[in-house]
């Protein structure tokens, strides 16, 4: 089966050339974009032209840990002597009690804004090319939710990679491709330069997402929310009623709370362009829309820095000090492929819903794994996602621990809608993951990131943490990396959620992506552009794109609002 999405990495048509598509407009203060960001992410960094472009490489902070240096078998993979990843999930990520909340009063916009992150980050698709390599996970025998004699195994596939790599002469590990653009570029808003749905008449992105009058983005004119493909592109291929949007198709229709984001942000797009139209009328369809796509990329890389990574980690992201081209700015495995999936231990069980403003009206609570891939029933009105959005305001998120929530863990549904689906282990995927990619253990990446090694569990874990870690593993050398970084301790817990290793490695990636991209924000922008970007916040935009009243939400966003 394909893990996922269906793979259209090889529908990356239409690039957008950089260069000047308009020219500055001497009657207004505004300064139209004059170097456009180009669609497929090529060109961010004229030394590497070619980093972070969609279908190409990621790359490595540290050195592979595969056997022979290369990784294209299974036998090669590291960790021979590890339990297997079920058998560490059943252990180690159960959720055998009751949730235990984060201690900061963050919300579930916190994880929420991460996943709409890491979306724009990118996607790794399975490789579809023959062979697949499956990955076979063994159920085990006393499996407390899974038939073993039914189901022997949960089936996964290698994931796509280079061809160049993984193969001889060694050391030439195998590297993941990533099929989106790995700047913050808003790329899961306005597409990577991807056929959009899939194969058929369909035009590539951003046009066929776009209104193509007033710089607008596309949205369904009664209800303001995202376009479906019914309106778009209709396809046999897939429920007419999926939402359509710039991320790989259909992931955004993922959960119920990725729908609403991506909502939210068209929606900023569409109020600024008319913002900027007003303010001046001369502006052509193309400028405002490429205005409005600087607004919104500014906006996500703003909050990234400013708010969303303060309060994930506790630490304030280094001073910016200019764009670098000598930087590597390409995303890590370490991160993207294994750490930053932190934000899986944030997941709660249900999603609160409110109908009105105060806590009032609570509709049903929605099932976190049920409502996978449901979104295209669960909004039907505006009033749908603004009772969502209370929800999300006022639920805190559970804390970053050892624990996922079941809705993922045993109920994860990967198949696009449509077809038959079988329930999956997200964090089981997330160890095999580390071992088909030879990611380092986390003893290894901790001095690899310049953290002493973890010699005893009582070291880095507290107490419910090494039981459950020292219930499968023999010894903290064992431990993979992701299970290490979930579980440690928080590094700075009256002000983040996130243990030493998973701040290092997040700030770090965080650092590099903004350093060598020359579209970042205080790269292009004029200080008065960067003062009005930086004065608004993730709260501004949920409360002028939505029907909540001010006194629904705090200043800041992330902060459960009682
Ligand atoms: C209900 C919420 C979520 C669901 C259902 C979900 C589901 C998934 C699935 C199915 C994958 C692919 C696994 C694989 O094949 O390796 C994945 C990957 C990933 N997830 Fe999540 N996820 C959720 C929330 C989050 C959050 C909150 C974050 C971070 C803050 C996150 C970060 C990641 C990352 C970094 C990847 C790897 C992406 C790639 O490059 O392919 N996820 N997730």
């Amino acid at each position: 089966m394909k893990l996922g999405y269906i793979a259209v990495a090889a529908a990356l048509t239409a690039i957008v050339a950089p260069g000047a598509v308009v020219a500055r407009d001497s009657r207004t203060p505004i300064r139209v974009v004059t170097d456009v960001p180009p669609i497929n992410g090529s060109n961010h960094n004229l030394s590497d032209p070619h980093a972070n472009q969609a279908g190409t490489a990621e790359k490595r902070f540290l050195p592979d840990a595969y056997i022979d240096r290369m990784g294209g078998d299974e036998a090669m993979f590291p960790g021979k002597n590890r339990p297997a990843p079920r058998a560490i999930s059943n252990h180690v990520f159960a959720q055998d009690q009751d949730p235990v909340l984060n201690p900061l009063d963050n919300n579930n916009f916190l994880w929420q804004f991460g996943q709409f992150l890491d979306h724009d980050f990118g996607i790794t698709v399975d490789n579809d090319t023959l062979p697949l390599q499956p990955l076979n996970l063994v159920i085990p025998p006393n499996d407390p939710y899974f038939d073993p004699v039914i189901r022997p195994f949960m089936t996964i596939t290698r994931q796509q990679y280079d061809p160049r790599s993984g193969i001889l002469p060694a050391p030439n590990p195998r590297m993941s491709m990533n099929t989106q653009t790995g700047w913050i570029d808003a790329s899961q808003v306005y597409g990577y330069g991807q056929t959009l749905p899939g194969p058929g008449p369909a035009g590539p992105t951003p046009g066929v997402l776009r209104e193509f009058s007033g710089g607008r983005m596309l949205v369904d004119p009664d209800t303001n929310l995202l376009p479906r493909i019914q309106s778009v592109l209709p396809s046999p291929q897939f429920p007419s009623t999926l939402f359509v949007c710039g991320d790989f198709f259909p992931r955004c229709n993922e959960t119920p709370g990725l729908t609403m984001i991506h909502t939210l942000f068209v929606r900023e797009h569409n109020r600024k362009v008319a913002e900027y139209a007003a303010e001046n009328p001369s502006l052509t369809d193309e400028q405002l829309f490429q205005l409005g796509r600087r607004w919104v990329a500014s906006l996500m890389q703003s909050i990234v820095v400013n708010e969303f990574l303060p309060t994930l980690t506790g630490e304030k992201v280094a001073k910016y000090k200019g764009h670098k081209p000598s930087v590597n700015g390409r995303l890590g495995l370490e991160f993207e492929q294994s750490l930053y999936r932190v934000g899986h231990t944030l997941l709660p069980r249900e999603l609160q819903r409110f109908g009105s403003p105060g806590g009032h009206s609570p509709l049903p609570a929605l099932d976190l794994g049920e409502s996978l891939f449901q979104s295209p029933n669960l909004f039907q009105t505006s009033s749908d996602l603004d009772a969502l959005v209370r929800g999300f305001i006022r639920q805190p998120h559970e804390k970053v621990d050892c624990v996922v929530s079941d809705g993922v863990r045993n109920t994860l549904v990967v198949d696009q809608p449509g077809t038959a689906g079988t329930l999956f282990d997200l964090p089981a995927i997330n160890i095999v993951r580390g071992r088909e990619l030879g990611l380092p253990s986390y003893n290894l990446a901790r001095v690899g990131f310049g953290l002493p090694p973890v010699n005893r569990f009582a070291d880095a874990f507290d107490t419910k943490a090494a039981a459950r870690l020292r219930s499968v593993y023999s010894n903290p050398n064992q431990v993979d990396l992701f299970a290490g970084g979930i579980c440690e301790t928080a590094a700075h817990p009256r002000s983040g959620h996130t243990g030493p290793l998973i701040t290092a490695v997040i700030q770090r990636q965080i650092r590099d992506v903004r350093d060598a991209d020359r579209f970042w924000y205080q790269n292009i922008l004029t200080k008065e552009e960067i003062r009005e970007v930086e004065s608004y916040k993730l709260s501004d935009l949920i409360l002028n794109n939505t029907g909540l009243n001010p006194d629904e939400i705090n200043s800041d966003a992330f902060k459960v609002k009682h």
